[in-house]
């Protein structure tokens, strides 16, 4: 009898790393994507949430799609225009939307998503957590159907925005404090995986080579992605938000440790760090599963197996 689908939100900042991670997470049919929801951060709330509808369209996710907040909580707002280029998903020529705005806001979309839902809704996070936290603070009740959240976000030993702080972290502090505080169960996919799950260019040619639409498409999103992280001196692009999704559907492929993490709000060089408690003594509460480490062949045939499952689909760009 085949597993029942899990109900799913994705919530990102599309960003090249979360079309990919989307791409993933549609192409691996154990989901029902009942929900795609934008947060601002890679680039503005206007150009993710246009992003995320082209996205959508591209790989045929039929699921309601909802604007979200457009800063954080207690932030102004920043992009990251050299990352992800002045759209937020510079590169392929994507289609145009096939389908219009939900009327609703992103906490709004998601609260109807999970209180209609018969089962518990896994939520994968891949931007700052503002629409989560906003969905907690506005509908505590409703955390007891979230089955989990998944989330790129944090670097248990360092940062890439900051010295201490990842980007999705510092875009709002105070949004993943919220999170991390709400007792729902974590999988948090810090830096200290992401930038194992490296893809490499030869991978970027087996993906293209696969010849469907959303493949070549994809090869075109990691050939930009790398641009930046090359000019940092990586061998590879780092997946972040894939592995996000992979946890959920390949957890053996990572090395996972259970740490208690808080977040740093109010610290002049550290606002945005994650804190992971590493004291062994019984004091010590975990809230957070850590994925700290990938088999990265698996996860790359994990991504070019990804692209295959479009074959035979092809929209109008
Ligand atoms: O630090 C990496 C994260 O920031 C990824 O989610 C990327 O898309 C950006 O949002
Ligand atoms: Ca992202």
């Amino acid at each position: 009898m085949d597993k029942k689908k899990i109900p799913l939100i994705l919530d990102g900042d599309p960003g090249h790393d979360d079309a990919i991670a989307w791409m993933l997470a549609k192409a691996s049919q154990r989901f029902e994507i009942k929900a795609v929801t934008s947060v601002s951060g890679n680039q503005t709330i206007e150009k993710t949430t246009y992003n995320a509808l082209r996205i959508c369209t591209l790989l045929g996710i039929d699921a309601p799609v909802a604007m979200g907040l457009p800063h954080g909580l207690l932030s102004e707002p920043f992009d990251a225009p050299s990352v992800h280029g002045q759209s937020g998903l510079d590169g392929p020529r994507l289609p145009m939307p096939a389908m219009e705005l939900s009327p609703l806001r992103a906490p709004q979309l998601m609260a109807k998503v999970i209180c209609d839902s018969e089962e518990k809704v896994t939520i994968v996070s891949t931007g700052a957590l503002t629409n989560v936290a906003a969905l907690l603070t506005a509908h505590p009740e409703l955390k007891e159907n979230i089955e989990r959240i998944s989330l790129m976000g944090g670097g248990l030993t360092h940062g890439n925005w900051t010295p201490a702080a990842e980007f999705n972290i510092l875009v709002d502090p105070e949004a993943a404090d919220i999170v991390f505080r709400s007792g729902i169960e974590l999988y948090m996919a810090g830096l200290d995986v992401t930038e194992k799950a490296l893809l490499y260019p030869e991978d970027f040619q087996r993906i293209r080579a696969v010849g469907n639409q959303v493949a070549e498409v994809t090869a075109d999103w990691l050939d930009f992605f790398y641009r930046f992280h090359r000019t940092l001196g990586y061998s590879g692009a780092p997946l972040h938000d894939p592995c996000a999704v992979a946890v959920l559907l390949h957890p053996e492929m990572f090395t996972i440790k259970d740490y208690h993490v808080e977040i740093e709000t109010a610290g002049e060089y550290s606002r945005g760090a994650t804190v992971a408690d590493m004291r062994d003594f019984d004091g010590v509460i975990p809230n957070a599963h850590c994925l700290m480490d990938v088999d990265r062949d698996s996860f790359a045939e994990l991504i070019v197996e990804a692209a295959k499952a479009y074959e035979g689909r092809t929209v109008e760009i």
